[in-house]
This record gives structure tokens, C-alpha cells and sequence, in this order.
């Protein structure tokens, strides 16, 4: 699989409209979780280049922003396809707790209804939890926020490297029991899951070509 472009296309701020998300075809692969979880390493990291900004201090991301990539083969056979990923803005950062899923629904609500109730896009939500802090209320919030918008979440478990391997097991299990469904373990810096991740997201992009 080659990754032929990635380009930042149009950042969506809070409360903002959602004029300027691309309404083609293309499929959504959007990246939410909590401020400092590993949203924009990861983005990266499936881009291989760094056109996300990260920082280990949390709350940098605080709009929506877009990016287009364009890929030749990888999953599902040769060919060039196209995808959006979305770095969405990270909630639970706000002191003294606050309600994360408001927080998120702020943010991303103008995002999620763009594309509902249209055939235009597919579409996909990533869950990024951190893999040391299974069961975190704000997830928990967010997950159920999510599912109200229907579309699909998966839960991917990011840093996995910083967990010995006991931690592993009983986080990913702890995971699976609280959001119903297996979480996929990654790495953005040992780079463990990303042809997974790949996989996942050529299935959803690559289903909908006419
Ligand atoms: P906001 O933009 O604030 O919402 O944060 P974010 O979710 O985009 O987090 P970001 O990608 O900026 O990463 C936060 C910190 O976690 C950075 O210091 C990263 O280097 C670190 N980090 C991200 N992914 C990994 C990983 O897979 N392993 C390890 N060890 N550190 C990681
Ligand atoms: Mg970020």
C-alpha cells in the first residue's frame, strides 16, 4: 500500500456550521477520544508523515480538522482510493470534570448531522481510549453519545507499548466487557496495530466506490 497524499483540508471549529466538511463520496474516518489519548500521533502515523499537530500537553487540537488521503492498493486489492480522516478536538480536558459527551457533542454534533440522513458518505468513528485507563467515565459518556448517532464505533486501545503484558490482557479484557465489543490494541509508536487499523478503514472506504 502506497500513501500517495495527505493534505489538511478545512478545520470545523465549535458551534461552527458545517459548511466547509467535504460532502463527496469519499468515506469519514473520524478520530475521537480524550484530549491527550494519541488522536493526532496516531492520524499520523497511519498517514506515515506528520501532518497532525501533537503535544504532550493536552487540549491542542480545538477544532475539527480534516485531512484527504489518497492510497494506491493495500486492503481490498489494487487501485487508488481516497478517504477523510478527522482529527476531532479531544474533551475531558476542561477543569474540574464537566460533562464530557457535551463537550464532544459541542464539538462534533455540526460534524456527525452533516453526514446523517444522506447516502452521501461512509463513514466510520474511531474510539481512542488509552489502553492504562479502561472504564473512565467521560468514555464511557462518550461511547454513548456516539451510538446515538448510529454509523459504527470501534474502540481502539492507544499506548498500548506502556502496558506489560498481564496489563495488557486484563486492560483489553476490562475494555471489551465495558464497551461490548474488542477493542483493537495499537502503537502509534511502536506502530503494533496499524495494518489492522488499515484494514478497518479500507473495508469502510473502498465498500462504497460505485
Ligand atoms: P488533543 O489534541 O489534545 O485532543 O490530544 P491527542 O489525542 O491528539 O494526543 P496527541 O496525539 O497529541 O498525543 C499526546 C501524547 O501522547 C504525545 O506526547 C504523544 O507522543 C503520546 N503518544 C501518542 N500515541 C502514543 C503511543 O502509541 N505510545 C506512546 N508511548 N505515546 C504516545
Ligand atoms: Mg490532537
Amino acid at each position: 500500500m502506497k500513501i500517495l497524499s495527505a493534505e489538511f483540508v478545512t478545520s470545523a471549529a465549535a458551534g461552527g456550521r458545517a459548511d466547509g466538511i467535504p460532502a463527496d463520496r469519499l468515506a469519514h474516518i473520524a478520530f475521537a477520544g480524550r484530549s491527550n489519548v494519541g488522536k493526532s500521533t496516531l492520524l499520523n502515523a497511519l498517514a506515515r508523515r506528520k501532518i497532525a499537530r501533537t503535544s504532550a500537553a493536552p487540549g491542542k487540537t480545538r477544532l475539527a480538522n480534516i485531512y484527504r488521503l489518497n492510497v494506491e492498493g493495500g486492503p481490498g486489492g489494487p487501485g487508488t482510493w481516497g478517504v477523510y480522516f478527522v482529527d476531532l478536538p479531544g474533551y475531558g480536558y476542561a477543569r474540574g470534570g464537566g460533562d464530557s459527551a457535551a463537550e464532544l457533542a459541542a464539538v462534533a454534533k455540526a460534524y456527525f448531522e452533516a453526514g446523517s440522513g444522506s447516502e452521501r458518505t461512509n463513514r466510520a468513528t474511531l474510539l481512542l481510549i488509552d489502553s492504562r485507563h479502561p472504564g473512565l467515565e467521560s468514555d464511557t459518556q462518550a461511547a454513548r453519545w456516539l451510538d446515538a448517532f448510529g454509523g459504527g464505533r470501534q474502540v481502539v486501545a492507544t499506548k498500548i507499548d506502556k502496558l506489560s503484558r498481564s496489563e495488557r490482557v486484563r486492560n483489553l479484557k476490562e475494555l471489551e466487557r465495558i464497551f461490548g465489543c474488542a477493542p483493537l490494541p495499537v502503537s502509534a509508536a511502536g506502530g503494533e496495530g496499524l495494518d489492522e487499523l488499515w484494514r478497518l478503514i479500507a473495508r469502510v472506504a473502498r465498500d462504497q466506490r460505485p
